[in-house]
Order: structure tokens, then C-alpha cells, then sequence
């Protein structure tokens, strides 16, 4: 009897030692620390559940899983880099975020699935597009096809060093507004100003362009990313005067195609080919 109770006694000790290894194994298998160093945000921004693997790109360890639901940001901080993967068409994506940067699942022109850089990490606010300079021909024809003059107040919105209207104020004594939520680009847009003797006809704001009131352009203009036009659009539904002209660059609209009265093309100084879409309210 005495030596079964000690065999007894061994199993449960013996499994209870099992058991604590296995939970201690669990632990260190999603035991990144993602608590460390500068921010990175990556924000879902399209319209579908995302399941990605992410872990510190000098690790060979596998990745931890997380599902990412849309218009959710996930935060990490991270002294390195680091590796993040999706499936796109069947196939593993991978690709490295660097620390301090916000990121976005966003689709391609193909309508896949694909991590842009962001603007910004911001939950209070949509990220548009990141920043991205319209080449200084594009738009000087989009100026010219959205046939500025001096009586016009055009708004660019996510303006970024404000060059659209700079140039609108410059050229032709149009008077402008440009909105950005990055200070660093509100800064460079009223140097630009400044620089171009055109800061009396300027005005710029710092902030979140979908909580503003566009009602006073006459022309808009716009380089951000189709799912972001998508989001103005009601806003310039319900804001903009009719016969307002809105042109935009490489993107169009979605859901204006009636309103829709021109594509142009233009090349920039290294042959590359860009779009502008002009739309009449
Ligand atoms: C592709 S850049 C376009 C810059 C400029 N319009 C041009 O064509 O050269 C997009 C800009 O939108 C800004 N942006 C992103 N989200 C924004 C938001 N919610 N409100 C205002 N600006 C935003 C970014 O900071 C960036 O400067």
C-alpha cells in the first residue's frame, strides 16, 4: 500500500512539473518585448479583418499572430526594426517597419492588401495619406485645368509644404487654404509662403482635414489615397457650392463619376507618368 501511495505521490509531481514547463515554454513563445523604444503604429485602414505575424527582424524566433480589425491601430515600440507578415493572394508578404514610423494596411491599385507608410499614429483622426510631394508640373497643370484665377480660394487639403497653393497665390493672385495635421508640414507651407511674397493671400491650419469646413473653395484640390477621397466625398457632398471644381492627382473619386469632366496626363522631370482627375460639383 505504502508504495503505491509513493508512486501516486511521483506521477502528480512528476506531471505537475510537466505542466509548470509547458505554461513556461507558453510564455516565452510570445515573449517579444514590444514595450521598449520608439512607437510604431500600424493602423487597418481597410475594410477587412488582417491576420499578420510580427516579431523583432533580428530574431529567427517565429512570430507572434494577431488579427487586426479594421479602423484599429496596433501600437508596438521597438528599439529595432521590425518584421511583419501577411498573406497576400495565397503567398507570405513580409516587409520591416522601422521604429518612430506610423504604417497602414491599405490596397494597392490592384485591390490587394499591402503596408503604406502613414502620416501619422493619431486615433482621433483619419490618416489620409502620407506625405508625398506633387511634382511642382503636376501642378501647374492642375491648376491650369482647374482654370484658377484671382477670384478663386482654392483648399488643398493634406497640403503638405502648400506648394498647390502657393503656386495658385503666386501665379495667379489666388487666395488659398491649405490643411495638414503634421506640424512639420504646416511649418515648411508658411515658410514657402513667406518665401513667395504670397502670405497675405494664404492661409494655413493645423489638424484633422475631415473635422473642417471646406464650404468657401472653388476649387479643391487633392493628392490623397482613393479610400481617403472616398471619405471627403460626403463632406464635399454636403459642403461645396455646385459648379466648385475639385482636381485631384493620381487618384480619383470613387462614386463621382458623373461628376467627372476631364483626365490629364502629365510627366514629371524623370519621365514619370502621373494623373490628374478633374471633377465639377
Ligand atoms: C500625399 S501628401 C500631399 C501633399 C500636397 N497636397 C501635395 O500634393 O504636394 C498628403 C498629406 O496629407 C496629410 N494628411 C494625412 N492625414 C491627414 C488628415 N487627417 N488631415 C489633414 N492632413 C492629413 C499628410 O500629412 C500629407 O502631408
Amino acid at each position: 500500500m505504502k508504495r503505491i501511495i509513493e508512486i501516486a505521490v511521483f506521477v502528480l509531481i512528476a506531471g505537475a512539473c510537466v505542466v509548470a514547463l509547458l505554461l513556461m515554454n507558453g510564455e516565452e513563445e510570445q515573449g517579444f518585448n514590444f514595450s521598449k523604444g520608439p512607437e510604431i503604429s500600424l493602423r487597418n485602414s481597410t475594410q477587412t479583418r488582417i491576420h499578420y505575424g510580427i516579431k523583432p527582424n533580428n530574431t529567427f524566433d517565429p512570430p507572434e499572430k494577431r488579427v487586426i480589425k479594421p479602423k484599429e491601430i496596433h501600437r508596438y515600440n521597438s528599439r529595432f526594426a521590425l518584421e511583419i507578415s501577411w498573406e497576400r493572394i495565397g503567398a507570405k508578404t513580409t516587409r520591416n517597419l522601422t521604429p518612430g514610423r506610423p504604417y497602414a494596411f491599405r490596397y494597392d491599385e490592384n485591390n490587394l492588401i499591402k503596408i503604406y507608410e502613414g502620416s501619422h499614429g493619431r486615433a482621433d483622426a483619419e490618416d489620409l495619406a502620407p506625405y508625398v510631394a506633387t511634382p511642382m508640373e503636376v501642378v501647374a497643370k492642375m491648376l491650369e485645368v482647374a482654370e484658377v484665377d484671382s477670384q478663386d480660394i482654392v483648399y488643398d487639403i493634406g497640403c503638405g509644404d502648400g506648394r498647390i497653393v502657393v503656386m495658385a497665390a503666386e501665379k495667379y493672385g489666388a487666395r488659398g487654404v491649405g490643411i495638414d495635421i503634421d506640424p512639420v508640414r504646416i511649418d515648411e507651407a508658411k515658410e514657402n509662403a513667406k518665401t513667395a511674397n504670397v502670405e497675405h493671400l494664404l492661409r494655413f491650419y493645423l489638424g484633422d482635414a475631415t473635422t473642417m469646413n471646406f464650404s468657401e473653395a472653388t476649387v479643391v484640390t487633392l493628392y490623397l489615397l482613393p479610400e481617403s477621397n472616398a471619405i471627403l466625398r460626403p463632406m464635399f457632398d454636403e459642403q461645396l457650392e455646385s459648379g466648385v471644381m475639385v482636381v485631384t492627382h493620381n487618384y480619383r473619386i470613387p462614386g463621382w463619376k458623373e461628376k467627372e469632366i476631364g483626365t490629364f496626363y502629365v510627366k514629371d522631370e524623370g519621365d514619370k507618368d502621373h494623373s490628374i482627375f478633374l471633377y465639377k460639383k
